[in-house]
């Protein structure tokens, strides 16, 4: 694959972009030997991947895919060599399901139970589907859906081992969000890391949750805060004193949902006209002084960072003028990308002490999934790594790799266009090195032309040269959500 300039024509083909969405039921674990290239010595550790596997059950198509069993994936690099391997999570309504072949729970974005309107309505069961990200914190290997609790898996065979209550601080039902941040110096902890994460407690009113987590898994601090509203917040971001929640206007409307007529996630109404609530809430348990800030921002699914400068909060996100709606009457698969509008990086500066909100756009393109170097989390930073279209206009699947340098504007891309389709970078620090951007970019990619994914390493200081090492998985892995790194290795095979 060779990177193409920018043209008006697609860059991709709607046929070969769907395949992507096939579901995969093989779970396998071997040495990787269909390698381009040299995987750097120095590059130690497991990335974990998490994404819906299935996007059927037992046949029946599922009506999006985030309604897709959680399918966990771990390439592992040590000493030059590659291993991988891949493994449903065993939540109970997989199982169930699985043995059933057929569905047998709702999904919240539309899925149904065969047997119509009267086998669908007033079943109110949330399905565990463990399907958004997998971490590894407090020894533990967690995967992560945001309405209930974690599951916890072998970090070796990616056996699934039951859901987790993390040491007593979650409860049965309680929820755990899938967008956990990392604070790499947390002050109030004598500069150790600690994990920070929100959970959504629903109802007219919204209760924001945050558990703030240390590296042993102990809870070092908990808080709650109630907004107006109903809350659709699937990430969230922090700073060294601070954690950020942006509420955009939503309406729910739940009877279609009561009734079998649409998946909950179907009954959310994005309201473009209203403006968003920035809550700013302290970190520091004896300061309880919750800040809300109004901006018009439309509608944000990822942050990419933040940071404190004087009196304010610096926040980069991605960010849509309306919310790409899940449509009860549309098939994912057809989705026209043309009339979406496209997610773009967008730079809000909250003032605290003027309590006003300004805004840029750092850059047209359309881009979704953005991360930082992990010691710039919540700090004054340079690069963002980001999964990003081909073209620099308009909406359309990601097919490349793009690291912007917020500082400047400058940037660079290399598009697997037009066979190739790119999900969530992850940036691995070289921990010889000392520049913000010495390390690698991981990028798990589908390739269209061969039906398989593959994994490319690149030199983060030059993504334009392409992947130093590509490692060809043997079979496809169907689009998928988030994943971490660890510089540990679990190889058991
Ligand atoms: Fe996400």
């Amino acid at each position: 694959m060779t990177a193409t300039s920018p043209s008006t024509k697609k860059s991709y083909d709607q046929t070969a972009w769907q395949r992507g969405y096939e579901s995969q039921p093989c779970e396998i674990a071997y040495e990787v030997t269909d390698i381009d290239g040299q995987i750097p010595q120095e590059l130690e550790g497991t990335l974990f991947r998490n994404g819906p596997g299935l996007l059927d059950i037992g046949g029946f198509p599922i009506k999006h895919p985030f309604d897709g069993d959680g399918m966990v994936c771990a390439m592992t690099f040590k000493a030059g060599k590659a291993y991988f391997q891949n493994r449903f999570v065993r939540t109970e309504g997989f199982v169930t399901e699985q043995k059933a072949e057929k569905p047998l729970y709702r999904g919240v974005f539309g899925t149904e139970k065969p047997g119509g309107l009267l086998n669908n309505m007033f079943d109110l069961r949330l399905k565990n589907i463990a399907n958004t990200n997998v971490i590894y914190w407090g020894d533990k290997l967690l995967a992560l859906w945001e309405a209930a609790e974690p599951h916890r898996l072998d970090p070796g065979t990616l056996e699934t081992k039951g859901i987790d209550y993390l040491k007593g601080i979650l409860k049965s039902g309680d929820a755990f969000s899938a967008h956990p941040r990392i604070d790499p110096a947390c002050i109030w902890d004598n500069g150790d890391r600690c994990l920070v994460n929100f959970a959504i407690k629903p109802g007219l009113n919204t209760t924001l949750v945050i558990y703030e987590i240390s590296p042993s898994g102990e809870l070092r601090r908990y808080k709650e805060h109630k907004v107006d509203g109903f809350a659709f917040i699937h990430d969230f971001i922090i700073t060294p004193n601070y954690v950020i929640f942006f509420q955009a206007t939503v309406s729910f409307n739940p009877l279609p949902y009561a009734f079998g007529l649409k998946g909950a996630g179907e009954c959310v109404n994005f309201q473009a006209d209203k403006p968003t609530r920035m809550v700013v809430i302290p970190r520091d348990p004896a300061n309880n002084n919750v800040q809300t800030l109004e901006a018009e921002a439309g509608f944000v699914f990822h942050h990419a960072n933040a940071f404190e400068k004087d009196n304010k909060i610096i926040v980069d996100s991605v960010c849509y003028q309306s919310i790409p709606q899940v449509q009860a009457d549309v098939d994912y698969k057809n989705v026209d990308f043309d009339q979406l509008d496209p997610g773009q990086l967008w730079r809000f500066e909250l003032d605290l002490e003027r309590q006003k909100v300004t805004r840029e756009l750092l850059d047209t393109r359309c881009c979704e999934f953005p991360v930082v170097h992990p010691d710039y989390v919540g700090r004054d930073y340079r690069y963002a790594y980001i999964g990003a279209t081909h073209s620099q206009t308009g909406n359309a699947p990601l097919q490349a790799l793009w690291k912007l340098d917020v500082k400047t504007g400058e940037s660079q891309l290399y598009s697997f266009a037009p066979d190739g389709f790119a999900g969530e970078p992850i940036f691995v620090p070289n921990s010889c090195g000392e520049a913000e951007d010495d390390g690698w970019v991981l990028l798990m990619t589908y390739d269209a032309a061969r039906h398989g994914s593959d994994v490319g390493i690149f030199d983060a200081r030059n993504i334009e040269q392409g992947a130093i090492a590509t490692v060809h998985i043997k079979q496809h892995i169907p689009y998928g959500l988030h994943g971490s790194w660890t510089p540990k290795t679990f190889v058991s095979f």
